[in-house]
């Protein structure tokens, strides 16, 4: 395997598109989407363009020139000012506020191409953005119902997040997962107690 694994530039974007526009599910809801994952937005370049701009984590794999795989991240303080443009996710937002400080790091998407599924990328982009972003917390969210993403619950457990409970965005049931920092002690954090449903 020859994949390079790094931050993303402006000029990725376009194939960081295709990526998402090939997980992409549509309201048909195939059967199997759980199993092997799905992207319920997949964004235009020019929204990667403005993503990548704001983001100090958002990491890409590359193979033989083509975008492989994009882990796109960024800070609750850098999506707070996005905001606006991402209403669809209001009740995460909020939550996120209510339980996290502005400098812990949201995964907002991560897709790696189909053909390359199953060989480590996604969790090399991980192990990136853990270099890029050392000392603080991250939180996601995953889609429970009315699909539920076992692949990217596979994945994000994998790389150590912990479910905390769920949370309703619409028509979709969330699962809120966290992987908060470790104190010099090994030590987790603390954050605010919230009981899982
Ligand atoms: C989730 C996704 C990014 C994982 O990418 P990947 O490069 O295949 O992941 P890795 O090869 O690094 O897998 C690491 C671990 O994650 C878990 N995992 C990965 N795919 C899984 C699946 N389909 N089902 C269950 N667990 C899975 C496994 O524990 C795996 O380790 P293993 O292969 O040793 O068993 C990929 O399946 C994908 O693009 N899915 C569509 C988009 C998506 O669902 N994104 C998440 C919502 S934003």
């Amino acid at each position: 395997m020859n994949v390079e694994v790094r931050k993303a530039r402006q000029a990725d974007a376009e194939g960081i598109a295709i990526v998402a526009g090939a997980l992409q599910i549509g309201d048909e809801r195939p059967v199997g989407a759980g199993k092997t994952g799905f992207l319920l937005w997949a964004q235009d370049p020019e929204t990667y363009i403005r993503r990548i701009g704001i983001s100090d984590q958002f990491v890409v794999a590359e193979e033989h020139g083509q975008i492989v795989g994009f882990l796109m991240a960024y800070s609750l303080g850098a999506l707070s000012k996005l905001s606006a443009e991402m209403s669809y996710e209001d009740e995460v937002l909020r939550i996120f506020d209510e339980l996290y400080e502005p400098s812990t790091i949201y995964p907002d998407q991560v897709g790696v191409l189909p053909s390359h599924k199953r060989r480590g990328i996604a969790s090399m982009m991980d192990r990136k953005m853990l270099e890029l972003s050392p000392n603080v917390s991250f939180a996601t969210v995953i889609g429970h119902g009315p699909i539920r993403n076992e692949a990217s619950i596979g994945y994000f457990t994998s790389c150590g997040y912990e479910f905390v409970r769920e949370l309703e965005q619409g028509e979709w049931t969330l699962g809120l997962y966290q992987r908060l920092r470790e104190k010099p002690s090994g030590r987790l954090t603390s954050h605010s107690p919230l009981s899982s449903p």
